[in-house]
């Protein structure tokens, strides 16, 4: 898949996306990105991107121009068709491990990052297609959102993690948060690896990484829980759970 970034600072993308998975998955020609400077852009000696909104108020708006300027070349400059536009916003929808997958299905994506107070609205009127937020805070701009949701869609790219059921195992993946992992050595300041991990039997590591699982959802997200695919044996454990279990507190799981 391609993926487009426009931003005002397109050095914020290179240190995160040269390394490790991802710098991996470019060069093995699985997701080809590009990122754009705004300002590249803008037209006038001053190369101007953004400037006060209408109405007063304070704060800078990024101008429409430079951003369908960027749109149109890149356009221009593709095989044919258009990606699919989304905004980094905090109004947009939130992002969770359904909607990376679902991303990670298109054939082109461009990440569009605001700043300052936001983007003139006719951006999103016209060329925005997708907004994404991710989460219930303000960032000073879209580029760490960018680089967040592109990070949580490439996990779902055919190929780019080595072992190709990866992603179907991690959190949210069933509806469940992941529970505990351990390593080399087998007991580390007193605390000792579970002995069902060092059995080999299978079918008792695959019940026991359920019920750590099913534990961990039940202590700091028991809502999703209501959504999760259980079963017979998932239920009555549960149900033990809730009768010997404190609520999280941040301290006690
Ligand atoms: N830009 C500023 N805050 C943001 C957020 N929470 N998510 C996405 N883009 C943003």
């Amino acid at each position: 898949m391609r993926i487009d970034v426009l931003t005002l600072f397109p050095a914020m993308f290179s240190a995160y996306l040269g390394e490790s998975i991802l710098q991996r998955a470019q060069t093995a020609g699985l997701i080809a990105l590009h990122v754009h400077n705004i300002r590249d852009y803008a037209a006038g000696k001053h190369r101007v991107t953004d400037e006060p909104p209408y109405g007063g108020g304070g704060g800078m708006v990024l101008k429409p121009e430079p951003i369908f300027a960027a749109v149109d070349a890149i356009v221009a400059g593709g095989d044919a068709g258009r990606p699919k536009v989304v905004l980094l916003a905090p109004q947009g929808r939130r992002l969770t491990h359904a909607v990376a997958a679902e991303l990670a299905a298109e054939p082109w994506l461009l990440f569009l990052c605001g700043r300052y107070e936001g983007v003139d609205e006719r951006v999103r009127e016209l060329l925005v297609v997708d907004e994404l937020s991710i989460g219930d805070y303000v960032l000073t701009g879209g580029e760490l959102a960018a680089l967040v949701v592109i990070d949580a869609l490439a996990r779902h790219v055919p190929g780019v993690l080595g072992d190709e059921h990866a992603a179907e195992r991690d959190s949210f993946a069933d509806g469940l948060l992941e529970g505990p992992h351990y390593t080399r050595p087998e007991i580390f300041r007193g605390r000792a690896v579970p002995d069902v991990l060092r059995s080999g039997h299978a079918a008792r590591i695959q019940r026991w990484r359920r019920e750590q699982a099913l534990r961990r959802t039940w202590q700091r997200r028991p809502e999703l829980l209501l959504a999760a695919d259980l079963d017979e044996a998932d239920r009555l454990f549960l149900l033990t759970l809730a009768r010997e279990m404190e609520p999280y507190d941040g301290t006690n799981g």
